[in-house]
């Protein structure tokens, strides 16, 4: 956390790291728990963040929500936010039942965005869990974790920066784009989806 986010937090920094810091070590746990080797890990990498305090405020202004820690630790889900990369899609199904049957937390909502993409070809799933990690005088803070492939994060990654980009002309054409890109993207990871399971009847 940067030292202006670190003035936002105020009373609940150390602890928004800790919870960071808790819930990278618990989602490690259960990958562990199914394999240590890497040519078999579920994942292929874990992030973790607490939402910067600009974007944290922008987020509440546009809510029309008071623009303090406390009221948003109280109202919003992605202050502490993980991302787990897989390699193949049927990873991230896995995953979700060994989250779910964890009792560290509740899962409070599914959001599939790969069984129904979004309409600009996102797709990924999110979770958003319920915590008992005590941060100051609130018990339970939700925390939100999004499972994606390799290339379901690549596509993100990038519309993300062109989101970014001002003044975009043939903003339709654009669009277009990239979502015949998501599409292809999808159809290749199926296709490794199968090549996999071939590989695994032997
Ligand atoms: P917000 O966090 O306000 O967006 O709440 P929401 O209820 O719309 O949640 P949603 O699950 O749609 O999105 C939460 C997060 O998913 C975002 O903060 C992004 O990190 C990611 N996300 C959702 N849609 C997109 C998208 O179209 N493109 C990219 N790159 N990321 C997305
Ligand atoms: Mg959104």
């Amino acid at each position: 956390m940067n030292q202006e986010s670190r003035n936002f937090y105020g009373i609940y920094a150390d602890r928004l790291d800790e919870l960071s810091g808790f819930m990278v070590n618990e989602v490690q746990s259960i990958l562990d728990s199914v394999s240590t080797d890497s040519e078999t890990a579920l994942a292929e990498h874990i992030k973790c963040r607490v939402k910067g305090s600009e974007s944290l405020k922008e987020k509440l202004r546009k809510r029309g929500l008071e623009e303090t820690a406390e009221c948003a630790l109280k109202s919003l889900s992605d202050i502490v936010g993980l991302r787990v990369i897989t390699h193949f899609v049927g990873d991230i199904y896995t995953l979700v039942e060994l989250i779910e049957a964890s009792p560290k937390w509740k899962v409070k909502v599914v959001k599939d965005y790969i069984a129904a993409m979004k309409p600009n070809g996102y797709r990924s799933l999110h979770l958003i869990l319920t915590v008992p990690f005590g941060v100051g005088d609130i018990p339970e803070i939700d925390v939100e974790i999004q499972l994606r492939t390799i290339a379901m994060d690549c596509w993100a990654s990038l519309e993300h920066q062109l989101k970014y980009k001002k003044n975009i002309r043939n903003t339709s054409l654009i669009v277009g784009e990239l979502k015949r890109c998501a599409d292809e993207m999808a159809s290749t990871d199926l296709t490794m989806q199968t090549i996999r399971d071939l590989i695994q009847k032997g």
